[in-house]
């Protein structure tokens, strides 16, 4: 067995939606399982969070149509809406909560009138997908005057995980501005603004990446907020070798050893989903001892520094997980965790704990 592994911690994610339950005080909690859960599998992050939550949120419909083929009956929120009038259809047949965000599909809405819940997106500063606050207003009106009044308001932080961030509060304010305009509830906060920004909890809150054990900041780690690890990364020792004083290591010869030393041989590789810009100096443990990648990244395999290490070929290898965070393994690779989660391939065995 290669034993290259994914795990996913039901019980941690639960745990993590439990902590955005309690920060929401009252306000209704849709998890976000978009992209496959976060890379933790759709049905498995909604399994996970059954229960606990008020609804979920798919970015799109076939991602909702699976949640309903899988028996999911909460309400589903799908964040992109409709593309097309099949989409619609499909969306009025799943019993979907949609997102419009933009005039197209208002017209669309318009010529195809029917039941449907609506939640109108707003640009308040992202400058991404929304109406501006004028033209949602406007819409608001036609859609009602069509018998499809929308059910709520929502808006998306651009900088809410920001150090320094000026925008979420004038973005709150113009959202909260909208929604008491037309009579509507708000939802507005993402994972970061749940938990620095008490004042954008609004009626619902759309929680993603702290669901999945990591954090939103760059100055606060996971287990700082009380997060559990949903998500464990690790291969096996296939290899280990002795190196000498200006001897290289891997493809490109990035890495030079500067004293006689052991260098580990792991089974993972950016065919896994390991990222391949990891650089030398990126963190990882081997038998609960941290350690650092040396030399590019393969398809098929990582080298490690052994120096110093009790090791033996067949040990395991954990890329991020317990010992290693995987924010800390994100930011040595100019990325972020919500990438890292994502890109794991259909090759690493994935086991449910
Ligand atoms: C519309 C919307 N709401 C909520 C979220 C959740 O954000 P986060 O994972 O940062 O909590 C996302 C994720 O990108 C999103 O696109």
């Amino acid at each position: 067995m290669r034993g290259t592994r994914i795990e996913i911690r039901p019980g941690a994610l639960r745990h993590n939606v439990r902590r955005a339950k309690a920060l929401a005080e009252g306000a209704q909690v849709f998890a976000m399982v978009k992209a496959d859960g976060y890379g933790h599998g759709l049905t498995v992050a909604a399994d996970a969070m059954a229960g606990e939550v008020d609804g979920f949120g798919v970015a799109v419909l076939e991602e909702a149509r699976a949640l309903r083929e899988h028996g999911v009956s909460t309400p589903i929120l799908v964040a992109e809406g409709f593309f097309d009038r099949d989409e619609l259809a499909q969306a009025r047949a799943l019993s979907l909560e949609v997102v419009v965000h933009s005039s197209w599909q208002v017209s669309l809405l318009l010529e195809d009138p029917g039941p449907l819940r609506i939640w109108l997106k707003l640009n308040t500063g992202m400058n991404r997908l929304g109406l501006r606050p004028d033209i949602a207003q406007e819409a608001a009106g036609q859609l009602a005057a069509a018998g499809m009044k929308p059910v709520g308001v929502m808006t998306h932080f651009a900088c809410a995980d920001e150090a320094d961030d000026d925008r979420s509060d004038t973005q709150m304010r113009l959202a909260g501005e909208v929604a008491a305009t037309l009579g509507l509830p708000l939802s507005a906060a993402n994972s970061a603004a749940l938990i620095r920004y008490p004042h954008t909890r609004a009626q619902r809150v759309r929680p993603g990446i702290m669901l999945y054990g990591s954090s939103p900041f760059d100055w606060q780690g996971a287990a700082q907020l009380d997060l559990a690890v949903s998500h464990r990364f690790s291969a096996r020792l296939i290899a280990i070798n002795e190196v000498q004083p200006g001897d290289t290591v891997g493809y490109g010869a990035t890495w030079t050893a500067a004293q006689p030393g052991r260098i580990g041989v792991v089974a993972v590789g950016y065919g896994d989903g390991y990222p391949r810009h990891a650089p030398s100096g990126t963190p990882a443990a081997v038998n609960g001892q941290p350690t650092v990648l040396v030399g590019r990244v393969s398809m098929d395999m990582l080298t490690i520094d052994l120096n110093g290490i009790q090791a033996d070929v067949g040990d395991e290898v954990e890329l991020w997980g317990d010992e290693v965070d995987v924010d800390k393994v994100a930011r040595a690779c100019g990325t972020i965790s919500y990438e890292l989660f994502c890109q794991i391939t259909g090759r690493p065995e994935r086991t449910i704990a």
